[in-house]
């Protein structure tokens, strides 16, 4: 038996790893620390925690004392931390933010695992780890900052990030391996592109399309909509984190990415035909919309479902151009690879947002309306 700190597992990406840990081993027990930000949602893994396998502490990663108690009484042999504050928007809104959970949290973290895994010092004075354990970065592409037209980031292109969000997570990165490399601290580090699932919330591209679109809102795009990014279907994220943490080599980092690059204005269009397309084959999903307008057949109209509804918006400031990833480490290394093409992937997320509109309205209702009129205006 395992015993798991799951950091940020009320947020997208960590939940999606919770529920696929759970159903994948009998064996693990997983503890979720997590401070329900507006990110967050304990609904979404409710029905994931039974005290057995899966126990849930709401706090803070900076909480010292905190994060010493749950080393105590858990004995932890990983950690996979995914919390942090990830929307570049909001870094731009509120920097110190990111520095705080993003940088400190981590260092936090890495802390109380030194504390509570260190058995001794070697001759030469290095700490002697307790055996079998692990720190492992949940990390980002945007660490490695923008590419042209041509190439790929692989794991030795240099660290250049240029948002607030990707500095942050850039700085953490520096010291995991800061860790490792002084105190031989056992870490690994992932950095993906992309994600896109279920349980996204709506601030991020992929998932504010579907919202507005069955809203009948518009569907605003950054600039020209020329910027590139390399989608991850969620899933095959997780099974990439579950081989690093188990079979990667401690030291070092493991790219994780789709081989699905496409600018964001194709992605809108696609999501905007992939919700045409399944409204027409099933139209029971479009007792969904908003607009219930009927046509002349006294079926609830889909004909406004189009590219009509783009509307092309300030840019955002310091826009990375394009991100793209070269996975051939982790899939020569470890045999990973991303199975969910982007065409099989779109459907099964907008068809899970098509199923689980009471889960948008739950994450939704704090603060979301008061931020989207700040970055896009009323309406
Ligand atoms: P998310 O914003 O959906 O979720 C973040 C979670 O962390 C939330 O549950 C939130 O409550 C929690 N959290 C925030 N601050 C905290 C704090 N101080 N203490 C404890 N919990 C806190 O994020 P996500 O999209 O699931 O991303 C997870 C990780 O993956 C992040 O580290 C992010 O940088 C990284 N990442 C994400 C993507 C992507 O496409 N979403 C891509 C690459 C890397
Ligand atoms: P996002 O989902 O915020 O992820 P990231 O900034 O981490 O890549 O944005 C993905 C791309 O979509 C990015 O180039 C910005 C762009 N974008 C829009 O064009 N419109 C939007 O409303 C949002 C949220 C993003």
């Amino acid at each position: 038996m395992k015993t798991y700190l799951v950091t940020g597992a009320a947020g997208f990406i960590g939940a999606n790893y919770l529920k696929y840990m759970l159903a994948k081993y009998d064996d693990v027990r997983i503890v979720v620390l997590d401070a329900l930000t507006y990110a967050g949602n304990l609904g979404t893994i409710a029905s994931d925690i039974d005290e057995e396998r899966c126990f849930f502490v709401k706090g803070d990663i900076c909480d010292r004392d905190l994060a010493d108690r749950l080393f105590g009484e858990y004995k932890f042999d990983y950690i996979v931390n995914f919390a942090a504050e990830s929307h570049v928007d909001r870094s731009i809104e509120n920097p110190q933010l990111f520095l705080m959970t993003n940088i400190l949290g981590t260092q936090n973290l890495l802390d109380a695992a030194r504390r509570a895994w260190v058995t001794g010092r070697d001759e030469h004075g290095y700490p002697v780890w307790r055996k079998g354990v692990r720190f492992h970065q949940v990390s980002t592409d945007e660490v490695y900052g923008s590419l042209g037209a041509e190439g790929f980031f692989t794991e030795e292109t240099p660290l250049c990030p240029h948002s607030p969000y990707s500095a942050s997570k850039t700085s953490a990165d520096m010291f995991v391996m800061a860790y490792h490399d002084t105190y031989k601290m056992p870490v690994t580090i992932t950095r993906c592109s992309n994600n896109y699932g279920p349980y996204h919330f709506p601030e991020k591209l992929i998932p504010l399309i579907i919202k507005n679109i069955l809203e009948g809102k518009k569907l605003p795009v950054y600039g020209d909509g020329s910027n590139v990014r390399d989608w991850l279907y969620v899933e095959d994220h997780c099974k990439a984190i579950d081989m690093v943490v188990r079979k990667g080599v401690e030291g070092e980092v493991y790219n994780v990415g789709g081989h699905n690059e496409e600018t964001n204005l194709e992605i809108v269009k696609l999501t905007i035909a992939t919700v045409h397309r399944l409204m027409t084959e099933k139209p029971e999903y479009r007792e969904v919309l908003k607009k219930k307008e009927k046509n002349a057949n006294g079926e609830i109209s889909i004909d406004w479902i189009n590219n009509d509804l783009i509307t092309f918006v300030k840019d955002r400031l310091g826009h990375d151009q394009r991100y793209a990833i070269d996975p051939t480490k982790i899939t020569e290394a470890l045999g990973w690879y991303p199975e969910t093409k982007f065409e099989v992937g779109i459907v099964k997320t907008i068809e899970w947002y098509l199923t689980h509109q009471d889960w948008v309205q739950e994450v939704t209702s704090g603060d979301y309306q008061g931020y989207y009129d700040r970055m896009y205006g009323k309406g």
